[in-house]
């Protein structure tokens, strides 16, 4: 038998309502189930609510239609299970780079020199070891990313919601990040929703990769993409570039589809 959900999301709709402006329907009847320890990668264009399914989820949004359930219980708002790296960051301006990772440490109550010590761990983990003192406005977009992700990953999360955390890097630090995320999550295995627009990156991390339809976003696909990954060239692979061909053109369809809305 599969194992229970550990995320369920049963018809879960959700209606932007702004002050002025146009009432737009962002997600549309969406039920996804995400298994303990789980990576599931979603994928879409543009605009078909990616960011709103994980405010939904994080509890930053209200769950107004349908229902999110986690470990049995109905999402009403954040909490300490559940850790969201966000598209824009959302560092505090105020504090540094140290203070924006102690602060959630700090509110779990741990010890000063035990927190200390580990958001020094993660820092040097980034790759942020020389700017611990240095505000958001001093770093470039990929070091305020780098440091939200250190952020949400020292106070260990059960669940992890990432909102294209590796949007803002070179190639490179990409590369050495998805690495690093892959040894944490060995070591502390996670459930994890990871938002891309990458199809490499999606089918390298997860074990599923949803692709969502254009806007009112739903799940259109669900592709399988567990099999081993240890070789070394396994971005050459057969398996692996065969994965990528699929969900890409997928993807492709419904950006096509979300390209012709916007010009009508
Ligand atoms: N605060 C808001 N008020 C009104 N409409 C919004 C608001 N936030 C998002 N939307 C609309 O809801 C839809 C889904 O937005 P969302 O940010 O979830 O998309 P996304 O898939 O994350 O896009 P991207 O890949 O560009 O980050 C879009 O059409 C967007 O214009
Ligand atoms: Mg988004």
């Amino acid at each position: 038998m599969a194992a229970p959900a550990q995320i369920l999301l049963e018809n879960v709709s959700h209606v932007y309502r702004p002050v002025r402006g146009r009432e737009v329907l962002a997600l549309d009847q969406v039920s996804l189930q995400v298994a303990n320890r789980e990576f599931v990668a979603l994928l879409g264009p543009s605009g078909c609510g990616k960011s709103t399914l994980l405010y939904l989820i994080g509890g930053f949004l209200p769950v107004e239609a349908g229902s999110i359930t986690v470990d049995g219980k109905k999402v009403t708002g954040p909490g300490p299970d559940r850790g969201i790296v966000f598209q824009h960051f959302a560092l505090f301006p105020w504090k540094t780079v140290r203070g924006n990772i102690l602060y959630g440490l700090e509110r779990q109550g741990m010890p000063k020199a035990e927190r200390e010590k580990r958001a020094q761990d993660f820092i040097e983990l980034v790759g942020l070891h020389g700017f611990e003192d240095s505000y958001p406005s001093q770093l470039s977009g990929g070091m305020k990313q780098r440091t939200a992700i250190a952020r949400t990953l020292a106070f260990d999360p059960a669940i992890l919601l990432m909102d294209e955390p590796f949007g803002a890097l070179d190639a490179q630090t990409r590369g050495l990040m998805q690495a690093e995320l892959m040894r944490i999550f060995q070591r502390t295995p996670k459930t994890v929703i990871f938002v891309t627009h990458d199809v490499q990156e999606a089918v390298y991390l997860a074990d599923r990769v949803a692709v969502m339809s254009a806007r009112p976003g739903r799940i259109k696909t669900i592709v399988d993409t567990k099999f081993d990954k240890k070789a070394e060239n396994i971005f050459k692979e057969r398996v692996f570039v065969e994965k990528v061909d699929e969900i890409w053109h997928l993807v492709r369809e419904e950006a096509i589809k979300a390209q012709g809305r916007r010009s009508t």
